[in-house]
């Protein structure tokens, strides 16, 4: 059994709260990804399991075992950081042998689990070099061999992939995903990468100021965001967003331009009068006459490639749309577009809390 259990969760250091009573159940064998501006606390929350801090109030369970007081060599956790912090005067084989050794594990047992480990990851070339004569995602692959070596019951990985560029990036990341469905291990996993969460996530958690805003799966979280600041931080470029006021089953934006809701958003508590903030997605605007229109002014086009970004202003607000790599209208244009009636989110003005 691996599952993980935060309840109550506290970090503080002197009087300032970090971590303020985190509540999460994360089952066996389940990929969690844990997302959230820097400083609200993903690394606090990573360390206080690897045990390598302490913990200010509440409980963590590893399985069914209370972990609070047990130190990180008794916790069966491996952890891979951002740095790798590899033993620079090791070579990759006693990098990856070192735990094992400390913890008696025979010398066959150890060349074993070293070569299915480096076969995993593609590094058996490597074995007998140091730190120094490999390249980045060579070195951040020996750090995960280290850590699947130790076969733990549970994997923490902080950022793992930001010292990559793009396309080292994403072959180790498909690594990861293939190690998690190979191993099969509970994964805790800390990142700022949109896409690394979307792909690799069972769950995604959205952390804010040392607090929970929102679990769910990638889709739950990307089409139901629970919170303005979860629209905004889920999704690139980010949702957008608009105030205004429901009148007579539209939202009636500042500045006067009008969107049409559709039956469910306005089942959904929008009742007559209230003030809410619209959420639109850009992908989620559609060619004009196929959803309830709206008519802008182009600012500024950005042709993508495969997708065309164009930034408009409608009333006060200035949206971004994600419209087809042919869409090139010229700034000042007037430009008419739909918005996908069932795509848009209405959240309540004052709490900034989804309605639906
Ligand atoms: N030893 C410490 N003493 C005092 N404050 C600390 C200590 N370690 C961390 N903090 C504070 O705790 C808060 C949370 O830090 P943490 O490293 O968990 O953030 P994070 O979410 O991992 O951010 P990032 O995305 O930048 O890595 C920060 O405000 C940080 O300054
Ligand atoms: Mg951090």
């Amino acid at each position: 059994m691996s599952s993980v259990s935060f309840r109550r969760l506290e970090k503080s250091y002197g009087a300032v709260r970090i971590v303020k009573g985190i509540d999460l159940e994360i089952a066996d064998r389940e990929f969690v990804v844990l997302v959230g501006p820097s400083g609200c606390g993903k690394s606090t929350t990573l360390r206080m399991l690897a045990g390598l801090e302490s913990i200010s109030g509440g409980e963590i369970r590893i399985g069914e075992r209370v972990v609070n007081r047990l130190p990180p060599r008794e916790r069966d956790i491996a952890m891979v950081f951002q740095d790798y912090a590899l033993y620079p005067h090791k070579t990759v084989y006693e990098n990856m042998a070192f735990s094992l050794k400390v913890r008696g594990v025979a010398a066959d047992e150890i060349g074993k689990r070293i070569a299915e480990a480096a076969d995993m990851l593609g590094i058996g070339q490597l074995l007998d070099r140091r730190p120094s004569q490999l390249s980045g995602g060579q070195r951040q692959r020996v750090a995960m061999g280290r850590a699947i070596v130790r076969r733990p019951q549970v994997f923490l990985f902080d950022e793992p992939l930001s010292n990559l560029d793009a396309k080292l990036r994403g072959q180790v990341r498909t690594e990861i995903k293939r190690l998690h469905q190979a191993v099969g291990t509970t994964i805790i996993y800390v990142t700022h990468d949109q896409v690394e969460a979307m792909t690799l996530a069972d769950r995604i958690v959205i952390l804010k100021g040392g607090e929970i805003e929102q679990v769910g799966t990638p889709d739950e979280v990307y089409n139901a965001p629970a919170s303005v600041f979860v629209g905004g931080f889920i999704g690139s470029p980010a949702m957008n967003f608009a105030p205004g006021t429901i009148r007579g089953g539209r939202v009636v934006l500042e500045g006067g331009a009008e969107i049409a809701l559709d039956r469910a958003a306005l089942r959904a508590d929008a009742a007559e009068g209230r003030a809410v903030v619209v959420g639109i997605r850009p992908e989620h605007f559609v060619p004009a006459g196929e959803g309830a229109e709206v008519a802008g002014t182009v600012q500024v086009v950005e042709p993508l490639g495969a997708d065309t970004l164009v930034h408009f202003t409608l009333g006060k607000a200035t949206l971004t749309a994600r419209l087809a790599p042919d869409m090139r209208p010229a700034p000042g244009e007037t430009l008419s577009i739909g918005i996908n009636p069932s795509r848009i989110r209405l959240f309540d003005a004052q709490t900034e809390r989804a309605l639906h």
